[in-house]
């Protein structure tokens, strides 16, 4: 059996339906308005992990639950805050904000035990007792550090333009911008 290198149809429409109920029930295009890492927003990020992580997956042909891994990494830093700002985040952002995400998405959305473990534990090894129990925790955890460093040293070649072709719900975009 050979790996497969690109996504499926099924995978992107998972992708696309699965961002799209989260448009719908939480406040993710908020994170759109704060900086991840250089000139990516969180959102972007959040996207750049998703995909990266499914991608991994089938690199490796690790039987994942798909669903539990985009929508983990879709709101893995669902912190909603500008961290680059002292007045508006946390001390130890860091080291605080997996549980800020973790809070802020049960609050938002009904978040199953992957889903958990993506979110609380995706900065190992840096939250040292924190580390993935899943191995959708682990993929996310090894996707946040690459698209971290891509996005720091602003290595845009790794940039999937897939999902920038996928139909996200731009009504709930012009909604937030008209608000
Ligand atoms: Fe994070
Ligand atoms: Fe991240």
């Amino acid at each position: 059996m050979t790996s497969q290198k690109t996504l499926t149809f099924s995978q992107l429409k998972l992708f696309d339906c699965t961002l799209a109920q989260l448009i719908q029930r939480t406040h993710i295009l908020e994170s759109k308005d704060y900086i991840q890492h250089g000139v990516t927003s969180i959102f972007d990020h959040c996207l750049n992990v998703a995909l990266i992580s499914l991608k991994l997956a089938c690199l490796l042909k690790l039987a994942v639950d798909e669903k539990s891994l985009i929508t983990g990494a879709l709101l893995h830093d669902y912190f909603l805050y500008d961290w680059h700002k002292k007045e508006s985040s946390p001390s130890w952002h860091g080291f605080k904000h997996p549980a800020i995400a973790l809070a802020n998405a049960r609050r938002d959305f009904p978040i199953n035990r992957i889903e958990t473990d993506i979110i609380i534990n995706h900065m190992f090894p840096l939250t040292f007792f924190h580390f993935p129990r899943t191995k959708e925790g682990w993929l996310i955890s090894i996707a946040d550090k690459f698209c971290s460093v891509a996005e720091v040293f602003r290595l845009q070649k790794y940039k999937e333009s897939q999902w920038t072709a996928l139909s996200y719900d731009s009504e709930a975009e012009e909604e937030r911008r008209l608000r």
